[in-house]
């Protein structure tokens, strides 16, 4: 069996992975697949070429497996539990669920315990357009100044479909909130997240609506500074797609995002979300 092996790509985000696709799940790689994550924030599997059977199986290896269920679209993918991200869906909420993807975001922010990894296999790549943006949260809130980390630590925010929905659309409906609200309504979060490693994260992004006792406008106006902080060159790696690359990141730490494309680039993804073990948690006090 060959040694899989991690190449760290820049200080303070990502590994290119080196692996062989049939030997992924053999021996304790799922478990150095699993730390090497924890430790870089991205894993890059370049042209692995994994079929959707060992994929499925390398997730089920990693942990708990999150059923797609209410993404489920009748395709081939689905019916292994895998979900497809493409442009050509004709359900409303599957089709902004792909386009709100835009936006940095963190998945399962709607949950208590959010996804641990979400993992992207590429069918198809873009013809142009459509790579995909990580960044390092952990990294972020390292850098932050310690006066401004001590403003933060005891905010909480406000998670909710409608905050992605708003970037969407210029003149959303009534009917355009029933419908955001009915999939995930306002959900708090402490905005600084201690994990139980100790290391420290915020909870932030497109679906962050508003700070808990701020003003509309001063809320809007700390979630966007600390979204232009997060998302600097020195803390982000930006993932230029081929056929058979395969993804994965560590969802609670990392903020994310697909960069725009049109629906005939042709571009397609498997998907699958390695089910979270820890809830949001705010900083202990010292
Ligand atoms: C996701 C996601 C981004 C992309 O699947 O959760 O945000 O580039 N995908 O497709
Ligand atoms: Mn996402």
């Amino acid at each position: 069996m060959t040694e899989i092996s991690f190449e760290q790509i820049t200080a303070s985000i990502g590994a290119y992975v080196t692996a062989k696709a049939d030997e992924v799940i053999a021996g304790d790689n799922p478990g150095k697949i699993l730390a090497a994550m924890n430790q870089y924030g991205v894993l890059v599997f370049p042209e692995l070429h994994l079929s959707d059977d060992l994929f499925v199986q390398l997730c089920s290896a990693m942990g708990d497996v999150h059923d797609p269920g209410v993404t489920a679209d009748e395709s081939a993918a689905a019916e292994k539990g895998l979900y497809r991200i493409a442009l050509d869906k004709d359900d409303k909420t599957q089709l902004e669920f792909v386009q709100g993807n835009d936006w940095w975001h963190m998945d399962g922010t709607i949950y208590d315990v959010p996804g641990k990894s979400t993992m992207l296999k590429c069918e198809n790549p873009p013809s142009t357009g459509g790579d995909t943006g990580f960044a390092n949260l952990f990294a972020a809130w390292n850098s932050l100044p310690e006066n401004r980390q001590n403003d933060l630590k005891k905010l909480e925010v406000v998670h909710c479909m409608a905050a992605v929905g708003k970037k969407m659309y210029d003149n959303p409906s009534v009917e355009d909130f029933a419908r955001w609200n009915a999939v995930f309504p306002d959900t708090r979060h402490p905005l600084v997240w201690q994990h139980r490693d100790g290391r420290v994260s915020m909870v932030i992004g497109s679906t962050a609506d508003r700070i808990i006792g701020m003003s509309r406008e001063d809320g809007d106006k700390l979630l966007h500074e600390l979204l232009e902080w997060s998302t600097r060159d020195e803390f982000t790696y930006r993932h230029k797609w081929k056929k058979g690359d395969l993804v994965m990141f560590n969802n609670p730490g990392m903020l994310h995002r697909s960069y725009p494309y049109e629906k005939n680039a042709g571009r397609v993804m498997h998907r699958l979300t390695l089910k979270g073990t820890e809830p949001f948690a705010a900083m202990a006090e010292i």
